[in-house]
């Protein structure tokens, strides 16, 4: 039986700065999700706040929304079977030193904040975050 849904990922500055979007688009392709809606486009500081409203009381907060705004990112609307989990899985721990080999940022990444991608963490962020990239 199988489960439709659509998730978002963002490849962050350091991911597009190191050339390997087309890497990281390839191993969805690859696993066999569709690329429903794609768009290369660097963040300002409202949009990136908006767009981490849920780590808003963290202290991390200002490092991250001015990591977003760093540089170039693109953003990716995904579909396919569980896509929400398994895009996730393929993601890996959000610290890339813990990070399984074999996921993004096993593969790709050593930081933390800058960890090369984010993914939608539910159907609820999908829709939210997918809105205020994508209006
Ligand atoms: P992301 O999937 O984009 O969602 C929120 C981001 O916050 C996460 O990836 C990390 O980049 C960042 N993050 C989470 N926890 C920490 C932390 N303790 N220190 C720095 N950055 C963090």
């Amino acid at each position: 039986m199988s489960n439709l849904e659509q998730t978002l990922i963002v490849v962050k500055p350091d991911g597009f700065k190191k050339g390997i979007v087309g890497k990281i688009i390839s191993r969805f392709e690859e696993k066999g999700f569709q690329i429903m809606n794609l768009k290369s486009f660097q963040f300002d500081t409202d949009t990136a706040r908006k767009f981490y409203d849920a780590h808003k009381d963290k202290h991390f907060f200002n490092e991250l929304v001015s990591f977003i705004c760093s540089g170039k990112t693109v953003g990716c609307i995904l579909e396919g079977n569980n896509a929400i989990s398994t895009v996730r899985l393929m993601v890996g721990n959000t610290k890339s030193t813990e990070a399984q080999p074999g996921t993004i940022r096993g593969d790709f990444g050593l930081g933390f904040t800058d960890n090369i991608i984010h993914a939608s963490d539910s159907a609820e962020s999908f829709i939210k975050e997918s809105k205020i990239i994508f209006n």
